[in-house]
C-alpha cells in the first residue's frame, strides 16, 4: 500500500555560508492536495524544491517524495515527480516538439510512450497550435506552458512548480492556473508564489514560509484566522442632515473616537467614493466591539451606514506573519554578492531538460561562498560549517 503522504519535509535546514536559507522546515502534503507555498522573496522556498528535486542536499534533515528518500532513492524520486524550476530553463532553439521529445529522452520514455504522453501534454497545457514553433518565438505565457508540458511529460502523480506564473501579465497568468487547476485534479501539487490571489485562486491549502521558517500550515480559512485578529470596516455619513439633526462628523473626528475605543487597533480610513467616510479597525478574534461601534454612533448622533466584522485578509495575514525585510535580515552584503554573481552566469540555455547545468552552476558558485567566507554573522546554533556543506553539495550534484 503506497503512502497517502506524497511529499515529506521534516526539519529541513540549509545553510549557504553565513545565509540560513532554511530552518527545520517540516511540512506533509498528501495525495490530491494542491498546496500553495508562500513566501516573500528569500524565504527559502526555491531551495526547499530544489532539495525536494534532488538538485541540491539539506545542510540537515530529510525529505521524502512518494515514499522516498531524496538521498538514498533519486532516482524513484524524480520519476514520480514534475519539476518546472523557477527559470524555466528551455533551448531556445528548439522549437516545441523537439524540446518535449528531448524532455522525453532525458526521462527515458520510448518512442511509443513519448507519442501518447506527448498527446496528453500538448492537450493539457494548450500547445496544439504551437508544436513547431521555435520556443525562443514564444511569448512568456506560452513558455511557461512549455515548461509544464515538460513537467508533465513521463506523466508523474507529483508536481513541483516555482512560481510558475511570475513575470506572466493577468491573462497569461489565468490561463496558466486554469491548465494547473486540470492538470491538478489527478495529481499531487506543490505550487510557490508570493501572489496571494494566486493561492486563493488555486490551492485549498497553503504553507506560509518566512525567512526560512514555516510560519503558517493549514486550509487558507484557518490561516486567514491565524492572527487571531479580526477586522471591522464601518461607514459613516457625512453629509448634512443625513438621518440625524447633529452635524455629521470629519474624518478626523471619526478616526480619534475609534481610536478610543478600547480593544480597538489600527484605524484606518479607507477610500470610498460615497460621501461618506469609510474606516477599518482591527480587534482580537474572541472579542466583537460592533455593539459598542454602535453605540458610539448613536452617542454622537452619526449616520452608521454600514458595519461589518470579516476575518482578516489573507493579505494582511501573510504581511502580519512575514513581516520585516528579508533582505536586511540576512545578511544584506553577502546576499548582493551572490545576486551579482548570479547575473553574471548570463543567460546559459545550453543545459538540459531540468536546468541540471544552470543549478550547478549555482551551487558551485554556494561552495565558493562557503570556502571563502568567514561565518561571522552565524550567531545561534548549528554544528554545521561551510566545509561540511561544500561536500553535501559535491554530493547532490554527483547524483543523477
Ligand atoms: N546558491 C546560493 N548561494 C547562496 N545563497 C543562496 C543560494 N540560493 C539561495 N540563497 C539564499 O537563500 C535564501 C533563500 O532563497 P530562495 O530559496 O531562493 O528564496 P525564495 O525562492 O523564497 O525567493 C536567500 O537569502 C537567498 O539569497
Ligand atoms: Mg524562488
Amino acid at each position: 500500500m503506497p503512502t497517502d503522504v506524497m511529499i515529506s519535509a521534516n526539519t529541513l535546514s540549509k545553510r549557504f555560508g553565513p545565509v540560513r536559507a532554511l530552518d527545520r522546515v517540516s511540512f506533509d502534503v498528501r495525495r490530491g492536495e494542491v498546496v500553495g507555498f508562500l513566501g516573500p522573496n528569500g524565504a527559502g522556498k526555491s531551495t526547499t524544491m530544489r532539495i525536494l528535486t534532488c538538485f541540491i542536499a539539506p545542510t540537515s534533515g530529510t525529505a521524502k517524495v512518494n515514499g522516498f528518500d531524496v538521498f538514498e532513492s533519486p532516482l524513484e524520486v524524480r520519476r514520480a515527480l514534475g519539476y518546472l524550476p523557477q527559470r524555466a530553463p528551455l533551448y531556445t532553439d528548439m522549437n516545441v516538439n523537439e524540446y518535449l521529445e528531448f524532455a522525453a529522452q532525458v526521462r527515458g520514455l520510448d518512442e511509443a510512450t513519448f507519442n501518447t504522453r506527448l498527446k496528453k501534454a500538448v492537450e493539457v497545457c494548450g500547445l496544439a497550435q504551437s508544436l513547431e514553433r521555435t520556443i525562443g518565438t514564444l511569448s512568456h505565457g506560452y513558455r511557461q506552458r512549455v515548461g509544464l508540458a515538460q513537467a508533465l511529460i513521463h506523466d508523474p502523480p507529483i508536481l513541483i512548480l516555482d512560481e510558475p506564473t511570475s513575470d506572466l501579465d493577468p491573462n497569461e497568468k489565468a490561463e496558466v492556473l486554469r491548465y494547473i487547476e486540470e492538470i491538478g485534479k489527478d495529481r499531487t501539487i506543490l505550487l510557490s508564489t508570493h501572489n496571494l490571489a494566486e493561492v486563493e485562486q488555486s490551492c485549498a491549502r497553503a504553507i506560509i514560509v518566512s525567512k526560512g521558517r514555516v510560519v503558517a500550515d493549514g486550509p487558507l480559512d484557518d490561516i486567514r484566522s491565524k492572527t487571531g485578529r479580526v477586522r471591522y470596516v464601518l461607514v459613516i455619513d457625512e453629509r448634512e442632515g443625513a438621518g440625524s439633526s447633529r452635524k455629521p462628523p470629519t474624518a478626523t473626528e471619526v478616526q480619534d473616537s475609534l481610536e478610543r475605543l478600547a480593544g480597538a487597533s489600527g484605524v484606518k480610513e479607507l477610500p470610498t467614493d460615497e460621501t461618506a467616510h469609510k474606516f477599518e479597525l482591527g480587534g482580537a478574534q474572541d472579542g466583537d466591539l460592533r455593539a459598542e461601534i454602535f453605540r458610539l454612533c448613536v452617542q454622537k448622533g452619526w449616520t452608521l451606514l454600514e458595519l461589518r466584522r470579516d476575518a482578516q485578509t489573507l493579505d494582511a495575514v501573510f504581511r502580519d506573519l512575514t513581516r520585516g525585510d528579508e533582505r536586511l535580515d540576512r545578511g544584506r552584503d553577502l546576499e548582493e554578492e551572490f545576486d551579482e554573481e548570479t547575473d553574471d552566469e548570463g543567460d546559459e540555455d545550453e543545459d538540459e531538460g531540468e536546468g541540471d547545468d544552470e543549478e550547478r552552476d549555482e551551487d558551485a558558485e554556494a561552495r565558493e561562498d562557503d570556502s571563502s567566507e568567514e561565518d561571522d554573522e552565524d550567531d545561534d546554533d548549528d554544528d554545521d560549517d561551510g566545509e561540511e556543506e561544500s561536500d553535501e553539495d559535491a554530493e547532490a550534484e554527483r547524483k543523477p
